[in-house]
């Protein structure tokens, strides 16, 4: 690590005290209003949240004032705010600390993270703003000024890339300050090191950050957009015939472009017969049905099924087939197929006695 552990947090604690907004919340050490505070501000403006924060403060002095008021009244309070389950949430930590604790926050991270609508970030925040423990929080903020400073690009919006932001934090964070050390964190990313057109001009790190030095302020942190997995279920045909088996090759546009596949009925869950039913197709008799196969790719995740079927006589199934070609056992082997279905047919081929 490049930052001097201890001239960091010096630095960023005096920036901080030097440049705070001054805020209610930043003037008492006592849980509840810390609490209060940092429910109110998930997911809400500092500006927005702050009116919300003087009307509870003022109507519930204190956890037991709050316990008791009932849920309409705190609902109604909360009113304007959105995400109403932090509200009940609200309500319902507070019923804990009085019936739990004696009206007594804990001072624990873990006893913390255990009351209703406390979670990682809360639990820290509180612990360090009210309890002095050395446990660092890490929001939205957090993580661009560290990502920055240290050039980490792991993907933030990644569950897993938590762990290596916590290493740095908990190297940085002193005991003798944990709070000021979060409080300046948050606030030098909220007000300083911006998402965009940071300050890095008049920047107390600008010497030693990697971002500032290597010019990646506007690709760092690196936040990719999830990929939305859709789920697909398909019913596959192996229609036997004296021919062989109906293969199909698949069009311009797809995956799996080129490749030959089988009859495909895609349907909500398992089941022929409604498969069937939707393709309005009779004429066909089932011989076997295969397990189930998972197959994953980027964007879809496939369960497919592999039904052995023949037709029982002329019908409406002949148009599905329309531009279908039946192979023989080796044109068959010899096909360009999807994973999938090479698969199947691997584990499946010699059992499949063609007519
Ligand atoms: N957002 C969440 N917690 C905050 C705090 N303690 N100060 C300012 N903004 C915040």
């Amino acid at each position: 690590m490049r930052i001097d552990q201890k001239s960091f947090s010096k630095r960023l604690i005096n920036w901080y005290l030097h440049n705070k907004r001054e805020l209610p919340w930043r003037e008492t050490t006592d849980p509840y209003f810390i609490w209060l505070s940092e429910i109110i501000l998930q997911q809400t403006r500092v500006e927005q949240g702050l009116p919300y924060y003087l009307n509870f403060a003022d109507k519930y002095p204190t956890v037991f004032d709050l316990a008791n008021a009932p849920e309409v009244e705190v609902l109604r309070m909360w009113q304007g705010l959105g995400y109403y389950s932090r509200a009940r949430n609200l309500h319902a930590c507070a019923k804990q600390v009085v019936e739990e604790y004696n009206g007594k926050f804990p001072a624990d991270f873990n006893k913390l993270k255990s009351l209703k609508g406390i979670g990682e970030y809360t639990a820290s925040a509180i612990g360090s703003f009210a309890f002095g423990l050395p446990t660092p929080v890490l929001d939205g903020n957090v993580f661009r000024v560290i990502a920055r400073l240290f050039g980490i690009n792991d993907d933030i919006a990644n569950p897993k890339s938590k762990k290596s932001f916590y290493e740095v934090l908990d190297q940085l964070i002193p005991e003798s300050d944990p709070g000021n050390f979060n409080q300046g964190m948050m606030e030098f990313g909220a007000t300083h090191c911006t998402p965009k057109n940071p300050n890095c001009e008049s920047c107390i790190f600008s010497t030693e950050c990697i971002a500032n030095q290597t010019n990646q302020q506007n690709q760092l942190p690196v936040k990719l957009k999830k990929v939305k997995v859709r789920k697909r279920t398909f019913n596959y045909l192996v229609v036997l015939s004296e021919q062989g088996v109906y293969m199909k090759q698949r069009g311009p546009k797809d995956i799996w472009e080129g490749l030959f596949d089988f009859p495909l009925l895609e349907s909500e869950t398992f089941s022929l017969e409604s498969a069937l039913k939707k393709e309005q197709l009779t004429n066909l008799v089932l011989l076997d049905q295969s397990e189930p196969y998972k197959h994953i790719l980027t964007h879809q995740r496939i369960n497919a099924m592999f039904w052995v079927v023949q037709l029982s006589d002329f019908g409406p199934f002949e148009e599905i087939l329309g531009d279908m070609k039946a192979y023989n056992e080796n044109e068959m082997l010899n096909l360009p197929k999807p994973k999938l279905v090479d698969n199947y047919l691997k584990e499946h081929f010699f059992s499949l006695h063609l007519i």
